[in-house]
């Protein structure tokens, strides 16, 4: 285990090992059983490539209209609760007192990417987001707080997790592309990256 730190971000590389890994996948499971992954539209018109789902109070969401957070998912029931397991690594890397509201569950297949962007949906920056990678590998992109200028470019690998907090809670950044069936980790392959955020 080893912590770097790149333009603000906190980069724990192989924070859990195999074992918390299959535990997180296990923990998912009834979360995307209960609350299904979906396309989310963007306001430009189009659709991510990247499916997504959410639990806690709120779940993020998008479509032509904007982003935002929904206390619903989209077919209408409520987010099912985030897991213990989930919120465990929360406590041990920010040790804030207030707990995460939405963990955002982004699935990335062959060929998805998530442009760049900044997490600006919630309404107190003071508050770090806490990002784990399971699965694949995914080419993550650090830019600056503004649109624009150099980037620089991290392979985040299972287990990893990054803190985004401070100078870089409002950083641009982004995934270009995953290595598909880089881990073993998922029977079918592909990368799903938590999002842990408090939103109000
Ligand atoms: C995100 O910023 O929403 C996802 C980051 C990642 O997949 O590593
Ligand atoms: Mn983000």
């Amino acid at each position: 285990m080893v912590m770097l730190r790149q333009r603000g971000f906190e980069i724990h590389k192989s924070y859990l090992d195999v074992a918390r890994q299959r535990a997180l996948i296990e923990a998912l499971r009834p979360v995307l059983k209960a609350a299904p992954l979906f396309s989310p539209s963007v306001p430009g018109g189009g659709q991510m490539s990247v499916r997504m789902t959410s639990a806690g109070m709120f779940g993020w969401y998008s479509d032509a209209s904007g982003y935002r957070y929904a206390e619903v998912h989209p077919k209408g029931q409520a987010w099912p609760k985030i897991p213990d397991v989930v919120l465990a690594i929360w406590q041990d890397l920010t040790g804030v007192e207030r707990q995460p509201e939405c963990c955002l569950l982004n699935y990335y297949g062959e060929d998805t990417q998530m442009g760049l962007h900044q997490d600006k949906d919630e309404a107190d920056f003071s508050y770090p987001v806490v990002s784990i990678s399971l699965g694949d590998d995914g080419l993550f992109r650090m830019g600056n707080q503004s649109r624009g200028g150099k980037t620089e470019s991290l392979w985040l690998s299972s287990g990893d997790v990054v803190v985004m907090g401070g100078e870089a809670r409002l950083t641009y950044h982004g995934v270009d592309r995953i290595r598909f069936k880089s881990s073993r980790l998922l029977p079918k392959g592909g990368r799903i990256n938590l999002t842990l955020r408090v939103v109000t």
